[in-house]
């Protein structure tokens, strides 16, 4: 087998393994198997690309590549080992604008050696150069969409951006105009490859991705997330076509199909089309429902609130956000293991977008232990809450929201939420009367069946525990 084949062949296995490693990581019980898939696909293809470059490059062009590698290596480790929990959006943000800018690095490069120098003096000539000079076109613009895109992304996600959209006048007509703008320029540079249309096309894509994602409100940030995990994916692929690098095409296609379609699951939980994300708006703080009067709230002692559950038949704890901040997961776990040793029902309900990225509160139940079986989809449990004795709503807030349902001016109105008010009693653990994500108050905190158990969550489930 020569070289090249072994290369090819490494490189079939490795695209196996991702295949792999993308349908382990869709259940609990497989993540651990799909993650494994993941690393040795990665190893594997590393390899490959490693055998390959040092087949076409000098040892000094290997040995740059080596202590590239170890340099990255070594950040990439010191930050995944620092990251809390809720960082994660923050960090996968930033990390897809590596990819953006990996990508429109690679379109210039293709460029620099071969049109800029004559296109038909190197080995790439006819219409092979016409379709070179798309894919360096092509991909500069996506990857120069998903750099900023993330960037902004990331800045809102951390708080250094405010998450309000932002409203420029004919914003819509502003990105179809880059799109065209986009189209127009495509051609001109596939029929005369030059610098300037190369520059326009750059700074375009670095001005519609900031622009894009600039426009798109707090409560459309589970979306932009897969949506810019799927740019980062085309732009991927868009480099394995000008390094001629077949996993870079496989994975990269990967990478924006599974994106694409998480996008279009989260569009579908939080009852929102793509395209009105895209056109921007949604999760506009201090909405209408801010300012309401909702009437009085009313409070419960951990000790009141454990002789509750321990007098419930059933019991359902919808986590949110506020459990990932406090950590506690670990408490959780431990009133559920004592709560089902007393014969009480215990079921957790996840809804779709809880937390700050999806699967947030499933990773952090499965951190906790807690058995599988118990916790429950938004659409499996929801029918479950008349039934229901009491419910632990554990820092969550958006997606326990009854406006979404009641009251068509709430900025989230239409988002299927969990209908947790339906149950006999609800204990909200929050440290104060603030909003959520979305920064719209929550009526469910003013129902008659609801009381608060204000105070850090860990705290608080600690208390009950004690109590217990
Ligand atoms: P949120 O609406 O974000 O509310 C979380 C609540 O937790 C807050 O009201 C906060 O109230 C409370 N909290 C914070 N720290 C706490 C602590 N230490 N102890 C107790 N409570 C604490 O939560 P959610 O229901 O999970 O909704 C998620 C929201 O994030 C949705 O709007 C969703 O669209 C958005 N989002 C989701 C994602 C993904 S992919 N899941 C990504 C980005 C954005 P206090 O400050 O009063 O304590």
């Amino acid at each position: 087998m020569t070289a090249e084949n072994a290369v090819r062949a490494a490189s079939i296995v490795a695209a196996l393994l991702f295949i792999l490693s993308l349908a382990g990581l869709s259940r609990h019980e497989t993540a651990k198997a799909g993650n494994a898939f993941g690393i040795a696909g990665m190893a594997i293809a590393l390899a490959a690309t490693i055998g390959l470059a040092s087949r076409r490059s000098s040892a000094t062009g290997i040995a740059l590549i080596v202590v590239a590698m170890v340099i990255g290596a070594a950040i990439g480790i010191w930050r995944a080992r620092r990251v809390e929990m809720t960082g994660m959006p923050e960090l996968i943000a930033v990390l897809h604008s590596f990819v953006g800018l990996a990508a429109v690095l690679v379109g210039w490069n293709g460029y620099l050696s071969v049109e800029a120098r004559g296109g038909e003096q190197t080995e790439v000539a006819g219409a092979l150069l016409r379709i070179h000079s798309a894919e360096v076109f092509i991909g500069v613009f996506i990857g120069g969409v998903t750099l900023t895109g993330s960037i902004v992304a990331f800045g809102k996600l951390s708080g250094r951006i405010r998450s309000n959209p932002l409203m420029l006048p004919g914003r819509t007509l502003l990105n179809l105009t880059a799109l065209a703008a986009f189209a127009v320029l495509t051609v001109l540079f596939v029929l005369r490859p030059g610098r300037g249309l190369l520059i326009a096309v750059t700074v375009l894509a670095l001005a519609l991705g900031w622009h894009l994602v600039a426009s798109i409100g707090g409560g459309d940030m589970p979306v932009v997330v897969s949506m810019l995990n799927s740019y980062s994916g085309w732009a991927a692929a868009a480099s394995g076509f000008l390094l001629d690098n077949d996993l870079l095409i496989v994975t990269g296609a990967l990478v924006g199909s599974s994106g694409a379609y998480l996008s279009y699951i989260m569009c579908r939980a939080m009852n929102r089309s793509f395209l009105s994300v895209i056109a921007g708006g949604f999760g506009n703080e201090g909405g209408a429902a801010v300012d309401r009067d909702y009437g009085d709230h009313s409070e419960i002692s951990p000790e009141d609130a454990a002789t509750l559950l321990l007098d419930a038949d059933s019991v359902v704890i919808t986590p949110g956000y506020g459990m990932a901040v406090a950590q506690a997961q670990y408490p959780v776990a431990e009133l559920t293991r004592k709560l089902r040793e007393h014969g009480v029902t215990v079921r957790f309900g996840i809804h779709p977008v809880a937390g700050r990225l999806p699967g947030h509160m499933n990773v952090l139940l499965a951190e906790a232990k807690l058995p599988y079986d118990i916790v429950l989809e938004m659409d499996e449990i929801n029918d479950d809450f008349p039934d229901t004795s009491v419910v632990l709503v554990i820092g969550a807030n958006d997606t326990v929201n009854p406006a979404a349902i009641d009251d068509p001016g709430s900025p989230i109105a239409g988002m299927p939420v969990l209908h947790v008010w339906e149950a006999e009693h609800v204990i909200v653990f929050k440290r104060s009367m603030s909003t959520g994500y979305a920064g719209v108050q929550n009526p469910l905190f003013f129902r008659d069946n609801t009381t608060m158990l204000f105070g850090d969550a860990k705290e608080r489930v600690e208390d009950i525990l004690r109590a217990l």
